[in-house]
C-alpha cells in the first residue's frame, strides 16, 4: 500500500473552545452540512475533538448521524483505571463513555503543560491498552527547522514512543505532523515541504513497524479551505488536524470535501 491509498483523516482539534452553547451549535451545523453535501464514509474518515466537558453533548448530537463522525478526547490521564487522582480522566473513563481516539503529544501539551516523553509514553500505553486509537502528534519548532534539525527532531518524537507500543498496537496510532511555527499562525508548511517531512515519517515509521506504509500521517497547521486541496494532493499527506478552520462548520466541512475528493 503506498501512502496515496490510505483513506484520508479529518479532525477538527477545537482546542479550549467554545461554550457548550456553541459547541452544540457548531457540531449541529457540521451535521447539517454532511445531510446536504454528505461525505462517504469510505473516503474520509472525520473525528472532532471538543473539551472534555463537552464530549457527551457532542456525541448525543451525532447519536442520529447519517455517517460515523468520532469523538475525539484532547487529553487522557497517565495514570489508568480508577483512584484517588484529583482532576484526572483515565484511558477505562473515556472508554466508558464509548470516546475510542485520544489526542497525544499536541505541542501545546508538550511545551505548555511540560509533558516530557515518558508522560507521553505513559499515556499512549494506558490508551492503548485500554483500546483507545491514539492521534499522536509530532513536530518541530521554528528554531529546530532553522537549525536544520526538523527531520531529527520529529523522527526521535516517533522513536520516542517505539519502546511502549506493541508490534500489534501500531495498528491503532495514528500520526499528525504539526510543524509548531505553523500552528494558529496563519503560515502553513508548502506542500513541498510537508510531503518531503510525512515520508521521511513514513520512511521512519516502516522501519519500526510492518504498519508504517498503511498508517495514516495526518497534517496539522493553519490547514484551510484554501489550501486543503493541494496538501491533500501530496501522496504521503493522508489528512489534515485542523485547529482553528475546525470552529465554523463551513470552512471545516469544505476541508473534509476536499480530502475526500482529491484522494
Ligand atoms: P491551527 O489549524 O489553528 O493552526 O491549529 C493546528 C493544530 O494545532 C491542530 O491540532
Amino acid at each position: 500500500m503506498s501512502g496515496s491509498t490510505i483513506t484520508p483523516w479529518v479532525v477538527g482539534n477545537w482546542k479550549m473552545n467554545p461554550m457548550q452553547a456553541d459547541a452544540q451549535q457548531l457540531i449541529q451545523n457540521f451535521k447539517g452540512l454532511l445531510d446536504i453535501t454528505p461525505i462517504e464514509s469510505a473516503k474520509c474518515h472525520i473525528g472532532v475533538a471538543p473539551v472534555t466537558l463537552a464530549l457527551t453533548t457532542v456525541q448525543s448530537v451525532l447519536s442520529d448521524s447519517n455517517r460515523e463522525i468520532y469523538t475525539v478526547a484532547q487529553d487522557v490521564s497517565r495514570i489508568a483505571g480508577t483512584g484517588a487522582y484529583t482532576g484526572e480522566v483515565s484511558a477505562e473513563l473515556l472508554k466508558d463513555s464509548q470516546i475510542d481516539y485520544v489526542l497525544v503529544g499536541h505541542s501545546e501539551r508538550r511545551e505548555i503543560f511540560g509533558e516530557t516523553a515518558q508522560i507521553l509514553n505513559e499515556k499512549i500505553k494506558n490508551a492503548l491498552n485500554a483500546g483507545l486509537t491514539v492521534i499522536y502528534c509530532v513536530g518541530e519548532s521554528l528554531e529546530q527547522r532553522e537549525s536544520g534539525q526538523a527531520e531529527q527532531v520529529v523522527l526521535q518524537q516517533i522513536c520516542d514512543i517505539a519502546t511502549v507500543v506493541e508490534a500489534e498496537q501500531w495498528h491503532n496510532i495514528v500520526i499528525a505532523y504539526e510543524p509548531i511555527w505553523a500552528i494558529g499562525t496563519g503560515k502553513t508548511a508548502s506542500p513541498d515541504d510537508a510531503q518531503t517531512m510525512h515520508a521521511q515519517i513514513r520512511e521512519g515509521l516502516s522501519q519500526i513497524t510492518a504498519y508504517g506504509k498503511s498508517m495514516a500521517i495526518l497534517y496539522g497547521g493553519s490547514v484551510k479551505p484554501e489550501n486543503a486541496v493541494e496538501l491533500a494532493a501530496c501522496s504521503d499527506i493522508n489528512g489534515a488536524l485542523v485547529g482553528g478552520a475546525s470552529l465554523n462548520a463551513e470552512s471545516f466541512h469544505k476541508i473534509a470535501l476536499a480530502f475526500a475528493n482529491t484522494k
